[in-house]
């Protein structure tokens, strides 16, 4: 979708982060935008900073009536929405599953797996019967491998959000709606302290050291940018593929090994 073709983008996790760099994206080449943000403070100021061009809507993206209600807001405001980016968020919890709470557990499917559906569900319907939209659902680098570790609930998560995107680009595509799976490698955001803020748990990683040159404006010119060529997959960082190549090639072996066997 041409982005000159694009009146309104709904950005869940937008008050914020990897969400405001593509909310700001998208305002800059003249997309009206709707955050929608469990920080009801962190919304206020982005909107206040922004000027006219955001519109905010108080949501907890596992709620769905509170979708119901924010769809509704934003459309009654700015009318359809063109552009869902389903992005908000929590971190891993640092923990291995043995060691995990179910409720840590629980917590983390709930916000990245299921409330990326939930934004689905709120608007893909929509765009089908309008012949028109794109969708772009926040995947990770653990949503393609699996190598770090106390990352593990959250790249089941993670996973699931890539199953999603493919599945709904080839149920979308005869419908003219386009889907992208954005991939980020680290960058450095509020992840965190956000995560903590809403009685997530985290646990510092012992293995990971987490530097960053891309920023979450580079992230946002990168989603803007696929969002025109409709492009399946967005990976923010040059060194993501050996992690992933390493994965295809023990599946490819254990694939030779029973055409041999
Ligand atoms: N930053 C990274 O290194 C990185 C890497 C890979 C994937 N991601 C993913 O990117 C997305 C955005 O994360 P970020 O790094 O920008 O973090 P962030 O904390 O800066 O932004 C996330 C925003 O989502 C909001 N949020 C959290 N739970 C919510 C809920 N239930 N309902 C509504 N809003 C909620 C937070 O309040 C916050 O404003 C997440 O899905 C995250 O998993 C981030």
């Amino acid at each position: 979708m041409h982005l000159s073709e694009a009146r309104h983008a709904f950005v869940t996790g937008g008050a914020s982060g990897l969400g405001l760099g593509i909310a700001d994206a998208l305002a800059a080449r003249g997309v009206a935008v709707t955050i929608a943000d469990i920080n009801d403070e962190a919304l206020a100021q982005v909107v206040a900073s922004r000027g006219n061009s955001f519109r905010g809507v108080v949501l907890d993206t596992r709620d769905r009536e509170g979708w119901q209600r924010a769809k509704a807001e934003a459309e009654t405001a700015l009318g359809p929405v063109d552009i869902l980016i389903s992005n908000a968020g929590i971190a891993p919890n640092g923990k291995g599953f043995a060691e995990m709470d179910p409720e840590s557990f629980d917590r983390i499917i709930a916000i990245n797996l299921t409330g990326i559906y939930n934004g689905i569900w709120a608007f893909a319907g929509d765009m089908a019967r309008r012949g028109k939209g794109h969708i772009v659902c926040t995947s990770s680098q653990a949503g393609l491998v699996t190598t770090v570790t106390g990352v593990g609930a959250y790249s089941a998560a993670k996973f699931g959000v890539t199953a999603i995107g493919e599945a709904l680009r080839a149920e979308l595509a005869p419908q003219g709606v386009g889907v992208s799976l954005l991939f980020p490698g680290y960058v450095q955001t509020n992840l965190a302290a956000n995560t903590q803020r809403i009685g997530g748990d985290i646990r510092q990683y012992s293995n990971f050291t987490m530097t960053s040159d891309v920023t979450p404006a580079d992230v946002g010119e990168m989603v803007a940018e696929a969002i025109e060529q409709d492009a399946p997959y967005i990976i923010t960082h040059k060194d993501i593929w050996p992690g992933v190549e390493r994965r295809m090639t023990a599946i490819k072996a254990a694939c030779d090994y029973r055409l041999e066997h």
